[in-house]
């Protein structure tokens, strides 16, 4: 799980622009939103090796704006494989201004699907069945 101090890498990492903006010149919770549903779809392709669906995501909260010129970087963390699903705990940070304070801006719990290419779900492969780099990035899952 990512904290103030994180080390790990994010991801993914972008900057946020002024075409995400609402009218306020805040940014768009449903790019946020695209932002993390994106880096999960990610960890969930690397540990699956297959085509993956979103299924679900549970308890988004939005804790603080998003602003233009803040670099968001989204973390992912596999909390859950079942058959062919997977549960995703997903942390968007943000820091400030491309140098400045960094903040938790929200998190969800992103559940993807493996599926073939006729979108039938399908079983996630073994631990032992997978690339060596998937094996060192994801733990015990
Ligand atoms: C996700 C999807 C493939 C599941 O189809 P399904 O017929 O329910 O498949 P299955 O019954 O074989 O279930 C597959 C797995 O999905 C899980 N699942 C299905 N619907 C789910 C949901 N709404 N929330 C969480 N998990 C779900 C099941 O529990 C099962 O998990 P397991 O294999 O680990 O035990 C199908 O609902 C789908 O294609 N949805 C659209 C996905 C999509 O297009 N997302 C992007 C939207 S823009």
């Amino acid at each position: 799980m990512a904290d103030s101090t994180d080390s790990r890498s994010p991801t993914t990492r972008t900057m946020a622009m002024p075409s995400d903006t609402n009218p306020s010149g805040d940014i768009f919770g449903g790019w946020v939103l695209s932002q993390m549903d994106i880096a999960a779809g990610i960890c969930a392709g690397q540990r699956s090796q297959c085509r993956v669906v979103t299924a679900a995501i549970d308890g988004m909260h939005f804790y603080r704006p998003v602003k233009v010129g803040d670099i968001l970087g989204v973390y992912t963390t596999i909390t859950r494989i079942g058959r062919s699903s997977m549960d995703i705990l997903v942390e968007a940070w943000v820091r400030r201004d491309r140098i400045g304070i960094r903040e938790k801006v929200t998190d969800a719990t992103f559940t993807f699907v493996a599926v073939d290419d006729d979108g039938k779900s399908i079983a996630i492969p073994a631990k032992e069945n997978v690339p060596d780099y998937v094996k060192e990035k994801f733990g015990d899952l």
